[in-house]
């Protein structure tokens, strides 16, 4: 295994990086696709960047999560990879974003990439096919572990009637997944962010609770709910969020989405095109978030962090500033599947520095560090 990390960045990225951003995308997940139907990959990929974890289990929305390294949503939106990204490693991953109709997104080009930066812009705007033909190639492909998926809204549902979007989603998708994400957040569908307004947040809260509790009931079955929020949000409106949150018993925050503001790569020819954010940039944005968050919500409510996590370090200092589990996007396209392991690796390896018997009390342990510095 050691010798195949290096083929990732020496050989596969250098190809793949001389097409068009979104191309290299699509066939590189096509490859994976075709791949995957013969016999026997999965085992092969496991063996190569899986394999067991120790000591970095998580405890989160009433699920164990072999270890907090998520796949973050946009990646596999349509949901015909979730057998690979389980296979390297991952302790969960998020499908979607999906909406209630297919539909195309944004026009192309609408995927960026600023390799000094190790970032990526994108307007993709949920390119998808639809919630009814994404549950249908779910239910055929043999899948395993956390899986998360994604919902917003059609474009051309106009923003008064979201929560009708929202809720047809919510009850398609909720027999499939293990937590269902609300996404309020991304910058590339018209107005979706005045979602995280306080009015509108705490109508959309309130219906999505009242259908989960329904399904609950009838299903017998529990599926957890999380909001994902944006980075390009006043102190305030996180004080309104994280209240609104504790309302409606929500059972986790992802944050952060990608943002509008171009701070740090302000030279970049790219840096014009609009669109969402992500990356190395984004990171100190993303857990100054995660901080303020965790100090209104205390505990009550996981967050899960998100936001230029390349390393072991990166994803400590978000779940240091209060998140339980973390997710990555743009590492993968810079890193490929190696990046998953060499954070789980890591992170093992601080929790035996610590001297804790495992991940939950090393991180206490560095967030009373960091209060008792104080
Ligand atoms: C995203 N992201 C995203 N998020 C989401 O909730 N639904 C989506 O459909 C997408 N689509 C998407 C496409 C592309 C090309 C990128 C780069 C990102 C946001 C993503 O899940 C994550 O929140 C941010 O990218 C920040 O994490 P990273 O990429 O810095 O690790």
């Amino acid at each position: 295994p050691g010798s195949i990390k290096p083929v990732y960045s020496r050989l596969v990225r250098p190809i793949l990086f001389l097409l068009d951003a979104e191309f290299s995308h699509r066939l590189t997940l096509r490859i994976l696709r075709t791949l995957y139907l013969i016999p026997g990959i999965s085992f092969i990929v496991r063996l190569i960047w899986g394999g067991r974890t120790h000591d970095i289990g998580i405890d989160a929305m009433g699920m164990h999560f072999p270890n907090p390294v998520g796949l973050a949503a946009g990646l596999d939106k349509n949901g015909g990879n979730a057998r690979f990204f389980s296979d390297i490693g991952f302790g969960f991953i998020e499908l979607g974003t999906v909406t209630p109709k297919r539909q195309s997104g944004n026009p192309r080009k609408r995927l960026f990439r600023l390799p000094r930066h190790r970032a990526l812009i994108n307007r993709m705007g949920f390119p998808n096919i639809g919630v009814n033909h994404f549950l249908l190639r779910l239910r055929m492909a043999e899948r395993r572990g956390i899986v998360g998926i994604n919902i917003g809204k059609n474009a051309s549902t106009p923003i008064d009637k979201a929560s009708d979007d929202y809720l047809v989603a919510l009850q398609a998708v909720y027999p499939y997944a293990s937590y269902i994400a609300i996404n309020i957040s991304s910058p590339n569908t018209n107005q979706l962010r005045q979602l995280q307004k306080e009015t509108g947040l705490d109508e959309l809260l309130g219906i999505l609770k009242n259908e989960q509790i329904m399904m609950g009931k009838t299903r017998h079955h529990y599926v957890p709910i999380a909001v994902k929020i944006a980075p390009d949000l006043t102190d305030d409106e996180i004080v309104t969020i994280a209240e609104l949150v504790m309302k409606h018993k929500i059972d986790a925050v992802i944050a952060t989405n990608t943002t509008v503001e171009r701070t740090g790569v302000e030279n970049e020819l790219l840096a014009q095109e609009s669109g969402g954010l992500s990356g190395p940039p984004l990171k100190h944005m993303s857990t100054e978030i995660i901080r303020k968050l965790y100090n209104q919500l205390q505990g009550k409510v996981p967050i899960i962090g998100v936001g230029g996590i390349e390393t072991a370090a990166d994803a400590w200092e978000k779940m240091v500033a209060g998140a339980d589990l973390i997710q990555l996007y743009t590492a993968f396209v810079y890193e490929g599947p190696a990046v998953v392991r060499r954070i789980t690796r890591g992170l093992e390896r601080r929790v035996h520095a610590s001297g804790c018997a495992n991940l939950t009390d090393a991180i206490q342990k560095a967030r009373s560090g960091i209060h008792l510095m104080r």
